[in-house]
Parts: C-alpha cells; structure tokens; sequence
C-alpha cells in the first residue's frame, strides 16, 4: 500500500507566494495516484482571511485523485490553549468551523491490515474546549475494534517531542508534556509503528525503541534563516510511505522539483505572506 503525507500546504484565497507548490504536489499525485493521501494539518496560510483560505483550499483538495484524510494545524483552528500561541488560540467556534468544512479532525482509517489514525494536536491539554475528552472517547472506542498486534500509523499535526518523550519543557512548537501523556494513554499497549507529523517544515525520521518518527517537510515554503537550529533539515516536500506486511519504507520527493519558498525572506520583504499584490509591485533589487 503507498500512504503519501503532505503537510503544511499554507493555500491563500488571494494568490499567495505559496500555491505553485500545491499545484506541482497535486500533479504528482495525479500521476502516481497513491492508496490514501493524508494532510497533516496547516491547509490555509491563515493571513488576512483564514475563513477564505480554509474555503480555498477545501476546494482545492477536490482535485486530489484518490482517497485523502486531513487533519487541522494551527494556522486552520488556532494553537494550543497552554503552549502555543497566545495570539492565535484554538476556539470551540474556530474547531466547528473546520468540522463543518472539512469533517472529523480525528479518524480512523483501514488501510490493507494497518489502521491508520488521525490525532487532532491542537485539542490536546485543553480542558477548557471539552473536546479532547471526545476524542479521546472516540479514539478508546475505534481501537476497540481492532485486533491486538495490528500495526498503527499516527498522524498528527504537531510532533510529540522535539528530541525525547521525558522532555518536560512546554514549547510552542511541540506538543506539551500533558497532552503527549494524553497521547500515550490513547495506544497503550498498541503496535504502533510509527508517528509523523507535519508543523516544522522540516524533514527528519528517526526511531526510538520500535516506533519510527517522522517530520514531514511542509509543501509551502521553509521557515526561518538558515543561521536559526533546526532540529531537522529545511527542504520542502512531501512523504511517501510503502507499507509492505509489517515493514516500511519511506521515500521523501519534492525538493528537487518544489520552489524551496523561504517564508522569512517574503515576510521581511513584503510584511506579510498574503501580499501578492505587494510583490508585484517589488521585487528586491528592480
Ligand atoms: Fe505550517
Ligand atoms: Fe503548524
């Protein structure tokens, strides 16, 4: 079975600097036409109108050729009520608007002998919204159903720790201490083979213990100057993964055909990343 994850698209309604690369993903896709696409998360770039870019690209994933999932990120619901952003928090109001759009943003899926989940990170650690409680519900219920020993992949949007699962600091960019503990609670006792996730837009896989972890890279654009630690490498692109009996491969594609956009160079230049009007006009040196 070939699973393809692509992450953090950043689609904008107003033209964006970001949606050539949507564009040549889906192309591939329509020439391989994998088993399952998963989108983990970060589907709109979010700027001046985050309800027009969600409808945008609800309408663009249309065009993906054969089964999809997604999941939401931070820029389509908001961020972690106790590590992320305090400018841009995740909402009741934000959540059901992505439901009503896109569907569940938690799910289980069979694919051959694998199930495959989908986890909602921005709920985790949010007592307040009263939903992870439903989705933890919801994930104890689905897992019911299947077999002891069933492989599990996991998707979610951000990465459960940045080096190590002991990690205790409650850092905007990963999931915190609480809701990874909330996490693990969910596949206690699963096989669970491997967690990837988008958020980082940077590429990295490695294991700890038998489960394999992977970073996809985003498909938009890498963030930040290249003098700022990255924990993984700063490429765009996208993951296929091959699940082949209980083994996997995975194979990342796109940073030799994508526009390797760098978001901070745009940001700087034109103030905001939804600016295609600003760019027409400038263009750096002429
Ligand atoms: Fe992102
Ligand atoms: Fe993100």
């Amino acid at each position: 079975m070939r699973l393809v994850q692509i992450s953090d698209l950043h689609l904008s309604a107003s033209g964006g600097f970001f949606n050539d690369n949507w564009e040549t993903t889906l192309g591939w896709l329509q020439a391989t036409k994998p088993d399952l696409v998963v989108v983990s998360g970060d589907v709109a770039l979010g700027g001046r109108n985050v309800d027009l870019d969600l409808a945008f690209a609800r309408s663009q994933l249309e065009r993906i050729p054969c089964p999809w999932r997604i999941l939401p990120g931070n820029h389509d619901i908001g961020d972690n009520l106790h590590s992320g952003s305090k400018s841009n928090p995740v909402s009741a109001s934000r959540l059901q608007s992505w439901r009503d759009l896109f569907g569940a943003d938690c799910w289980v899926e069979q694919l051959g002998f694998w199930v495959i989940v989908g986890v909602n990170s921005q709920i985790l650690n949010a007592p307040e919204l009263g939903d992870e409680g439903l989705q933890r519900a919801f994930l104890k219920s689905a897992l019911a159903a299947v077999p002891e020993g069933t492989p599990l992949a996991i998707f979610t949007h951000k990465p459960l720790f940045l080096d190590h699962p002991s990690e205790d600091a409650s850092r905007p960019d990963c999931i915190d201490p609480i809701g990874r503990k909330q996490f693990a609670e969910m596949f206690a006792g699963r096989n669970v083979k491997f967690v990837a996730c988008g958020h980082k837009h940077q590429y990295r896989s490695f294991a700890l213990g038998h489960v394999r972890y992977f970073w996809a890279p985003a498909v938009a654009c890498v963030n930040q100057a290249p003098d700022i630690k990255s924990w993984g490498l700063r490429q765009v692109g996208f993951i296929e993964y091959t699940l082949d009996g209980h083994n996997i491969r995975h194979k990342v594609h796109g940073a030799d055909f994508l526009m390797r956009h760098e978001s901070y160079v745009y940001t700087r230049e034109y103030g905001a990343l939804d600016a295609p009007e600003a760019s027409a006009e400038r263009s750096g040196l002429w």
